[in-house]
């Protein structure tokens, strides 16, 4: 059966919804693996400063889309343009310089075990952007630590952290190199209940703090509630619904409704 998209009511923000602040802009991308459709039809723009929640259920491609956008995975046809470029035209240095601007909260969210969190923080400063100045590199990471929460846990072992610490870290790590856009693979999962409502509203603050645009993929409803302007919802490699969480949760359409149950 075709699903038509819905556009139900948008709630109220105050981003700017207009053609000239979109910063990723997904058309009719497809993309398979052997015989398995697993992006059919995707559309989706995100506009600068918008917090964008995808609900889908396992297995529909939510991580596949994902990891299209940072060009983990190439996709088969359509077209995907972040800050306006196709990110499939770009060569080795223009994606690099695009993955910069790209903070990606993987759904694994790993750091590294056998290093403090000093070190799995600094890591990408020596890495990726050559810091050679460890008094800079101190202060980037006592800044992006007290931004999440966790400035007393900067010599801890990520072993002596809870799995809600350890997520505060991993995103401290993507923050540090001050991406412009942020996607966060289930930023909640495997948190208790009052720890996903921190680790949302910390999704918040970060976004006023940083001025990031995120795409926010999820099956915890309250992340949905707490973090989205907007949310889109995913269903066999289309989106079948858009709007806010007020709205989506009167849905006509019973599969977006069952998610809000
Ligand atoms: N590299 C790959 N090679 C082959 N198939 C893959 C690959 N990555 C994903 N798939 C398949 O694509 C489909 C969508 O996977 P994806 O990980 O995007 O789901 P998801 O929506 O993120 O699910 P979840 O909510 O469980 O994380 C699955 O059927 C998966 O097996
Ligand atoms: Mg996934």
């Amino acid at each position: 059966m075709q699903t038509e998209l819905t556009i139900e009511n948008k709630q109220s923000t105050d981003i700017e919804i207009n053609g000239d602040n979109v910063v990723i802009e997904i058309e009719h991308l497809q993309k398979s693996f052997g015989e398995k459709e697993v992006l059919k039809d995707i559309n989706l723009t995100l506009h600068k400063g918008e917090n964008l929640v995808v609900l889908g259920r396992s297995g529909q491609g939510k991580s596949v889309a994902i990891q299209c956008v940072v060009g983990l995975l190439d996709y088969d046809s359509g077209s995907l343009k972040v800050f306006g470029k196709e990110i499939q035209e770009l060569d080795d240095e223009e994606l690099k310089d695009i993955r910069l601007k790209l903070g990606f909260l993987f759904q694994s969210g790993a750091l590294y075990d056998s290093m403090t969190v000093r070190e799995n923080l600094s890591f990408p400063l020596t890495r990726v952007l050559k810091m050679k100045d460890e008094n800079e590199a101190t202060r980037n990471v006592e800044d992006v630590l007290e931004a999440v929460g966790l400035k007393d846990a900067i010599d801890k072992m990520p072993s002596d952290l809870s799995g809600g610490m350890r997520k505060r870290i991993g995103l401290a790590r993507t923050l540090i190199l001050k991406p412009e856009i942020m996607l966060y693979d289930e930023p909640t999962t495997g948190l208790d209940p009052i720890t996903s409502r921190e680790i949302s509203q910390l999704i918040i603050d970060l976004r006023k703090k940083y001025q990031t645009s995120s795409i926010i993929i999820t099956h915890d409803m309250a992340c949905a509630k707490i973090t989205g302007d907007r949310i889109m919802v995913l269903n066999d490699g289309k989106f079948i619904a858009e709007g806010s969480y007020e709205d989506l949760e009167k849905s006509q359409n019973e599969l977006v409704r069952s998610f809000f149950k």
